[in-house]
């Protein structure tokens, strides 16, 4: 790819004490691009994201984005990115509309638009029935819808979004995955962290996998098979081939098949 990264990460680190959380990744994300983070649980996403956004200080190495540094010009970097937290950060004791009016004038949005905007997304989710509702009364799920809404109504040349579908009923992954496209579609970017191995295969145009801190497979679905050496095989089986966790996966499944014919026997 020809143009500059809008996010480069080169040799960063986190440690928590003695718990290397990042320990020495690199990675860039592209104009256009959906950028995957995979790993297991712990593996450094979240830290990672909470990096690249200013809420934590590296303890090493460099990151750019959009060409600024996120511990010093956090503000800035903000402005140009639309961002969904792994637990939902936003205004319990307030509706969804007053959230999205709140939205609206700290970030000098036209207010009528904007709610006409969120009102638009909020029946795409078919959420628009909780409009009036308080935010912490909603379900998991519909408190994801609003918090990815709010991340998108300023219209941000990049979304950073940690496990946004978890939770998501079948009909609004699909809402969702819409929106991202539509948003790289007209020259956005996407960081996002999941679990969800088909949403990654299905959306990502790259997948860095992370393991203990470490990327220990990043590129394109095919790049990532070559890796793993599994050509053909499905993003499941490259994960965890190179998470060094598909012989544990066997010899759990061989455990519990033993286990399962002995307390059929007894
Ligand atoms: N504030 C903190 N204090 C101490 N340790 C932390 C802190 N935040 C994260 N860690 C540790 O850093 C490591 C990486 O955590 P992180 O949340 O980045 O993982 P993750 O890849 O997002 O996992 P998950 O898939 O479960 O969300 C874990 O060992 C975690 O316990
Ligand atoms: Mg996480």
């Amino acid at each position: 790819m020809e143009s500059q990264p809008i996010i480069r990460v080169s040799n960063l680190k986190k440690y928590f004490n003695e718990i290397n959380a990042v320990d020495g990744i690199s990675f860039e994300v592209f104009p256009g691009e959906i950028f995957g983070l995979l790993g297991p649980n712990g593996a450094g996403k979240t830290t990672t994201i909470k990096l690249l956004l200013g809420l934590l200080e590296p303890d090493g190495g460099e990151m750019e984005v959009f060409g600024w540094n996120p511990e010093r010009d956090d503000v800035l970097i903000k402005q140009k990115i639309g961002y969904v937290a792994e637990e939902a950060l936003i205004f319990k004791s307030l509706t969804p509309k007053d959230a999205f009016n709140f939205i609206a004038s700290i970030r000098g949005l036209d207010q009528d638009y904007t709610s006409k905007k969120a009102r638009e997304y909020l029946e795409s989710l078919e959420a628009i029935e909780y409009y009036n509702q308080l935010i912490g009364t909603l379900s998991h799920g519909n408190k994801q819808k609003i918090q990815i809404i709010a991340a998108i109504l300023h219209e941000p040349d990049l979304l950073i979004l940690d496990e946004p579908l978890s939770g998501l009923d079948a009909k609004s992954v699909k809402v969702v995955k819409e929106i991202l496209e539509l948003h790289v579609q007209n020259g956005g970017s996407v960081l996002f962290s999941t679990h969800i191995m088909e949403i990654a295969e299905d959306l990502c145009d790259r997948i860095g996998i992370i393991n203990k801190g470490k990327m220990v497979g990043i590129g394109t679905m095919e790049e990532l098979r070559k890796k793993a050496n599994k050509i053909g095989a499905s993003l499941e089986d490259v994960f965890l081939r190179l998470t060094e966790q598909d012989t544990s996966v066997d010899q759990i499944v061989e455990r519990l098949r033993v286990s399962f014919k002995k307390n059929k026997v007894n």
